[in-house]
């Protein structure tokens, strides 16, 4: 893996086409972008995952190498946003692999350091109401932590495109409003789930399951997928539907089931919606959504 060389400007790199470089701290990641600077007009792409890449974050990689001029991956597993009680240590850990995935998906510079912060920061970023719903209602502090490693990256990489998962929905909302709340210089762009051939959504916990808890984990999308189908019949419907296909799998803990909308996750009966699931598959936490259209209630 190349590291930080002699200044050449930022080149459209396609997928496969050579060593990115890689940079190991935040000094190793500044020398990169001074000796790789945009031209005028050109733009930088950041994908920020926390590793333990599969075929959601190259389809990740792929829509931003489609756009950008220069793409950087983060990788770096990030403990502002796991709880005291959840898998920091257990977390996959996979970097050979990643680099190989970042290489073939097309990445220019890969910034994995051991650590981002020299300490826990004192100054955070602050969800507000929209962090303490859904998910961080489960995961108290959880979207503060994740807004506070994703404008600090945001900050040492300077894209003009940073492109996010659609499957961790209420991370895009959030995303998209600290960017805008915060005027980040950065368009964010939301990349459609991947799905294994039998539905389930990717996620890098999906290698915490037993295959027995792998197939009780497909009642998830399965039950979105007959939300979807009956979507014309209207909110209660469609949430009686899912919740049957839910409530019919003995092996998962249903957290929540709802209708919400894409913009800002309130709670919507009518028009543009996501159908959002969280459970528990043994001590794993899944989450998964479709979007769907709701018709315009009658009377
Ligand atoms: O989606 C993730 O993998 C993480 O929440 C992110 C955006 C990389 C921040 O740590």
């Amino acid at each position: 893996m190349a590291k930080a060389g002699t200044t050449t400007s930022a080149r459209p790199r396609p997928p496969g086409g050579g060593e990115p470089a890689l940079a190991r701290s935040r000094a190793d990641l500044e020398g990169l972008l001074h000796s790789l600077p945009l031209e005028h007009n050109q733009t930088r792409a950041v994908v920020m995952t926390m590793g333990a890449l599969h075929a959601g974050h190259s389809e990740l990689i792929r829509a931003a190498r489609a756009r950008a001029d220069q793409l950087i991956v983060t990788i770096f597993v990030n403990p502002l946003q796991f709880g005291p009680r959840e898998d920091l240590s257990r977390y996959p850990r996979t970097l050979d692999a990643d680099l190989e995935t970042c290489a073939r998906e097309g990445a220019d510079i890969i910034f994995a350091p051991a650590i981002v912060h020299e300490a826990p920061p004192a100054v955070r970023v602050c969800a507000g109401p929209l962090g303490d719903l859904l998910e961080g209602a489960s995961r108290p502090g959880h979207f503060d932590g994740v807004l506070t490693i994703v404008a600090t990256l945001l900050h040492l990489t300077r894209p003009q495109l940073a492109f996010f998962g659609k499957k961790d929905a209420q991370q895009l909302v959030l995303v998209r409003r600290m960017v805008r709340d915060l005027a980040f210089p950065t368009e964010v762009v939301g990349v459609s789930t991947v799905r294994a051939p039998d539905g389930l959504a990717l996620s890098s916990r999906n290698s915490y399951l037993t295959t027995h808890q792998h197939q009780a984990a497909l009642a998830l999308s399965r039950a979105l997928a007959v939300g979807v189908s009956v979507a014309d019949e209207g909110a209660d419907v469609v949430l009686e539907a899912a919740g049957n296909v839910l409530a019919s799998e003995p092996g998962i803990d249903v957290d929540y089931l709802t209708l919400a909308s894409p913009d800002d996750l309130t709670p919507v009966r009518t028009g543009q919606a996501l159908l959002l699931v969280a459970a528990r598959v043994g001590t794993t936490r899944l989450i998964d959504n479709i979007e769907l259209t709701l018709p315009e209630e009658a009377g």
